[in-house]
């Protein structure tokens, strides 16, 4: 459910937010007019570091992730660290509900311009033996939620004079990979989506950058992960910290196609240039490996 902290927001759909915590935010959309930038995915990982980055710069930011993670916490650091004003919604993405609820809040109450789409959730397993809910929520997450967002949010977006949208896909976009199967699939798609809503926008205002992290150390799963990986994992291993930042710069340049650090454009060049046939059993083999190992 979204908001649950804050009783009065989900009825409020185009009336200003009512807040116990002073400072903490306040309704653009009825007060001075400033403008937002809205993180998917901002409790914690890619998406934080996101977050305190354009907090750093001054940008007014509306946090949205899983309820009971934090944003309140969160949202009130940066608001007294950075002077900025700050807003959350806690949301889970694999309800459809949630997608409207959260757009309703965010059009009802703020004026827009930067939107990141980071919220996102990999894995490896089997494909026969995964859980339906596994394979559901990740293409929800992944896919679904993304495209109806930026869908939702682009008349906002196109109502300022410079906007920017920036989605979080993967390396993994390049390749498709087994035991990992949906998630390069649902990157891929992030990649191409991208891509082409970027050039269906040109000229519009609002630019489309898509960037493709490699390995980051966001979350104890992942760590995890690239540790077992050894020298694999640390192939284009860099601080979420960094990508966000470089990812931002690049982003008000209107950058369209983001790849990070000297490691992964190499691993980009050999995912362009080695066929398939060669590279899908590699990479494979290697995910099939330690899936075996962490049994
Ligand atoms: N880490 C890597 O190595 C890596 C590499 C390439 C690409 N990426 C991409 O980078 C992005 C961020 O990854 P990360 O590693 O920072 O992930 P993370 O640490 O797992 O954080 C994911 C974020 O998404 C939110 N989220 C998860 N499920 C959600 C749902 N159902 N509804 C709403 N929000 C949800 C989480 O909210 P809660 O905190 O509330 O759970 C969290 O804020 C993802 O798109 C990922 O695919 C990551």
């Amino acid at each position: 459910m979204g908001n649950i902290n804050k009783p009065g927001i989900e009825s409020a759909e185009n009336a200003p937010v009512n807040v116990e915590q002073p400072g903490i935010f306040q309704s653009q959309k009825t007060s001075n007019g400033k403008l937002y930038a809205l993180i998917t995915g901002a409790s914690r990982g890619l998406g934080k570091a996101f977050t305190v980055e354009l907090a750093k710069r001054n940008i007014n930011v509306l946090l949205v992730a899983l309820p009971k993670d934090g944003l309140p916490e969160l949202c009130h650091g940066l608001s007294a660290d950075h002077r900025i004003e700050c807003d959350y919604f806690e949301a889970d993405f694999t309800r459809p509900g949630d997608i409207d609820e959260m757009v309703r809040w965010a059009t009802g109450n703020y004026r827009i311009n930067i939107l990141i789409n980071n919220a996102g959730m990999g894995g490896s397993r089997e494909f026969e033996l995964a859980e339906k809910d596994y394979l559901d929520n990740m293409i929800s997450l992944n896919i679904r939620a993304l495209t109806l967002i930026t869908h939702q949010l682009l008349p906002e977006l196109r109502s300022h004079k410079n906007s920017y949208i920036l989605n979080v896909a993967s390396m993994a976009s390049f390749s498709p990979i087994g035991y990992k199967t949906i998630y390069p699939a649902s990157k891929a798609f992030v990649l191409y989506f991208s891509r082409g809503l970027s050039e269906e926008l040109k000229g519009s205002g609002v630019s489309v950058s898509v960037v493709y992290p490699g390995p980051m150390k966001t979350n104890k799963y992942v760590t995890k992960r690239i540790i077992k990986q050894g020298i694999y994992g640390r192939i284009g291993l860099l601080e979420p910290e960094y990508v966000a930042c470089r990812s931002i710069d690049l982003m008000f340049r209107r950058k369209s196609h983001i790849i990070l650090g000297w490691l992964n454009r190499l691993s980009w060049l050999f995912m362009k240039t080695v066929p398939t046939w060669i590279r899908l059993p590699a990479i494979t083999k290697r995910v099939k490996r330690e899936l075996t190992a962490s049994k």
